[in-house]
């Protein structure tokens, strides 16, 4: 039997960031099912701390506290950057190792040593978006998007954010801060994780 769609059309739908931007591009892209966004910071939700030791906990949890506070349907988001030779890191921590200045060359920097202190050679590394949509029935949805690259040095480009200029995705020459926006989104971790929640609203998988 064909699985119907995880939200209804008619569905009001609380995005867990105070992230304007972000939200309005969720929005954007539910419209299609008849899905109303509005922000938790709108309704003045609090952000609870991200005490998760998984990208998809961590987004349950932020996902889980908007719904219990609002009583409606919450989706989250948790992404970063996961090094094999580091074991995963920076990983859950990615924000963090920018420190309080989001310093991301200082966090490359450490990336890039870090590697080196592990011997070199592998470079196989991954963005990993994890989406949760906790519903008022206590019910949870994760979706996870990754996209495989390498770690390259030195930083290359200055169009994405973040990790960007140090992460060049399998098959490609250049790092995603040297493609442009839309060639970036096209294959993005987070693409991929929306593209699983958008199949899911439309009944198509689950
Ligand atoms: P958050 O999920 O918005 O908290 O993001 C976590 C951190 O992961 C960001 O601050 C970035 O450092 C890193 N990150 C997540 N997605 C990307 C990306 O697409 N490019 C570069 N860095 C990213």
């Amino acid at each position: 039997m064909k699985p119907g769609p995880i939200l209804s059309p008619g569905t009001r739908l609380v995005i867990a960031s105070h992230n304007a931007g972000k939200v309005r591009e969720i929005g954007d892209l539910l419209a299609p099912f008849g899905i109303d966004v509005v922000s938790a910071g709108t309704l003045g939700l609090a952000e609870p701390e991200e005490t998760g030791a998984t990208f998809a906990a961590n987004a349950e949890l932020k996902a889980r506290a908007a719904c219990d506070a609002s009583g409606l349907p919450a989706l989250a988001d948790d992404s970063g950057l996961a090094v094999d030779v580091l074991g995963g890191d920076p990983g859950i921590y990615s924000a963090r190792w920018a420190g309080p200045d989001r310093d991301f060359a200082l966090a490359m920097d450490k990336v890039h040593q870090a590697m080196g202190r592990a011997g070199g050679g592998d470079t196989n590394a991954r963005f990993v978006c994890a989406l949760a949509l906790a519903r008022p029935d206590g019910a949870c949805d994760i979706f996870e998007g990754t996209v495989e690259g390498d770690i390259v040095w030195p930083p290359r480009g200055d169009k994405g954010f973040g990790y960007d200029p140090i992460f060049r995705p399998k098959g490609r020459t250049i790092t995603f801060a040297e493609m442009e926006p839309q060639a970036k989104h096209a294959i993005s971790h987070r693409a991929d994780a929306f593209a699983k929640l958008v199949a899911a609203c439309s009944g198509k998988a689950r």
